[in-house]
């Protein structure tokens, strides 16, 4: 078969699957035949993760069984803890996801388990452990003690109850639970790409999830919803609104929380939450943020060459707010949608796992061919250090 170049995979369909299916045109979201706003409306995280996995909607019992094992699964190993304790307070709260999702796999004996029964009680276990990994993190980075988490809690509540110590309002449960349920799965975005790359070599479903939540983290992808939160701060006030972006689209730059690599349309996980974080910043006291929300977006589709060009807000431009409301902290913000869409990363990874080919496409090599080599002692005269190296005392494993 002829190789066509196709830079960003754009153009390129690398896997089949049932979770999810997208029309960007027509602006379409649906998880295994359910449209995004029904789900959103009426359904919860815990029951969105059950039909993602299973393919249909979980029964009563189905659904309160699944409920239980996945509560059993909020709290970690202690000695997590001191994986904890050991991440640098000032580092960003993605980096220390990042190492605290890989290292589960050290506490977890069935970690290199390849069997599918394995692999779906890994996949619980991911769940449920994230949200959690989340707010112990951000207790310590403040000197703050942990808390246990409280098992009779759905995930969302829990993580409320194990990030503050309080027991949410049941709206403020909602708020977060909506918020999860938006971001469980998207088809092949970068970081499900990434954990169906990283699981297509026979690797383990921490590995995937660890190379997922690396992936999420940049600004392009997940990390736009706390880039959203910081221009609203920036901004700070809406009489400043028009003239910040009028600036920011003069320079030509973007304006966060808007474009998709797919949707050219509305992206349909911001019809409900644009709704949603409404009523959510008018229960806060946070009506005036919403407001700035609303008139960039005014500002920015009143724009010919932007609505030309299919940019419409995503799904990051409402969440952001509905975060901050929450009283979350701006670098929490992608932590949750990682902690959300791993139901996505796992399911996609057993999916994959069930007819898996390992992913390897070829790049288009740009350099040069047939050089001599030259020995080293040819190739002029380098600069070197009259100092040998040596460790520094942070560094010496004696120390
Ligand atoms: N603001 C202004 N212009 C934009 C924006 C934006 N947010 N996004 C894209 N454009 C413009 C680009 O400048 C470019 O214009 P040009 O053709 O005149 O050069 C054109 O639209 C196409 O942009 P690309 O980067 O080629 O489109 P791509 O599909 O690769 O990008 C992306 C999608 C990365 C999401 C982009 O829209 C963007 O950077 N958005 C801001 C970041 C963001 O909100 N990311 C979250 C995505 S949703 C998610 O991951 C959950």
């Amino acid at each position: 078969m002829p190789l066509i170049v196709d830079k960003g995979l754009g153009n390129t369909i690398a896997a089949e699957t049932t979770l999810s299916f997208i029309d960007g045109v027509k602006g379409v979201l649906e998880y295994v035949g359910y449209d995004i706003d029904s789900l959103a409306r009426y359904s919860t995280f815990e029951e969105t993760t059950w039909l993602l996995w299973h393919g249909h909607l979980p029964t009563a019992q189905e659904l309160s069984a699944f409920t239980r094992q996945l509560q059993s699964e909020y709290c970690v190993d202690r000695r997590l803890l001191d994986v904890v304790r050991a991440i640098p307070r000032t580092a960003a709260p993605m980096d220390a996801l990042r190492t605290l999702v890989s290292a589960l796999a050290h506490f977890d004996t069935e970690a290199d388990d390849p069997s599918l029964a394995a692999n779906e009680r890994k996949s619980i276990r991911l769940v449920a452990k994230t949200a959690t990994l989340v707010a112990l993190f951000d207790r310590y980075r403040k000197g703050k003690s942990f808390i246990e988490p409280d098992c009779s809690l759905s995930l969302a509540a829990n993580f409320l109850w194990m990030l503050t110590g309080a027991k949410p309002t049941a709206p403020m449960a909602r708020a977060l639970d909506v918020c999860l349920v938006l971001h469980a799965d998207h088809g092949l975005n970068a970081s499900t790409f990434a954990a169906r790359v990283t699981i297509s070599t026979q690797s383990d479903m921490y590995s995937a999830a660890t190379t997922a939540v690396g992936t999420l983290k940049g600004p392009l992808h997940g990390g736009a919803n706390q880039e959203v939160m910081e221009m609203l701060v920036e901004i700070g006030d809406i009489s400043k609104v028009d003239g910040y972006i009028a600036s920011k689209l003069a320079r030509k730059e973007r304006i966060m929380g808007f474009g998709h690599r797919v949707y050219k349309a509305y992206d349909p996980r911001a019809t409900y939450l644009k709704t949603f974080a409404k009523q959510v910043a008018a229960d806060t006291g946070n009506l005036p943020l919403y407001e700035m929300t609303r008139r960039i977006e005014e500002i920015v589709l009143a724009q010919p060459n932007i609505v030309e060009k299919g940019i419409f807000p995503n799904v990051d431009f409402y969440s952001a707010t509905t975060y901050y409301a929450l009283g979350l902290d701006l670098d929490l913000f992608t932590c949750m949608f990682a902690a959300s869409r791993m139901a996505g990363w796992t399911g996609h990874c057993i999916e994959q796992l069930a007819a898996n080919k390992l992913i390897r496409p070829h790049a288009d090599y740009r350099g040069p061919h047939g050089l001599t080599y030259q020995p080293l002692d040819q190739r002029g005269v380098p600069e070197t250090s009259s100092t040998s190296p040596s460790c520094s005392a942070a560094m010496s494993v004696t120390a």
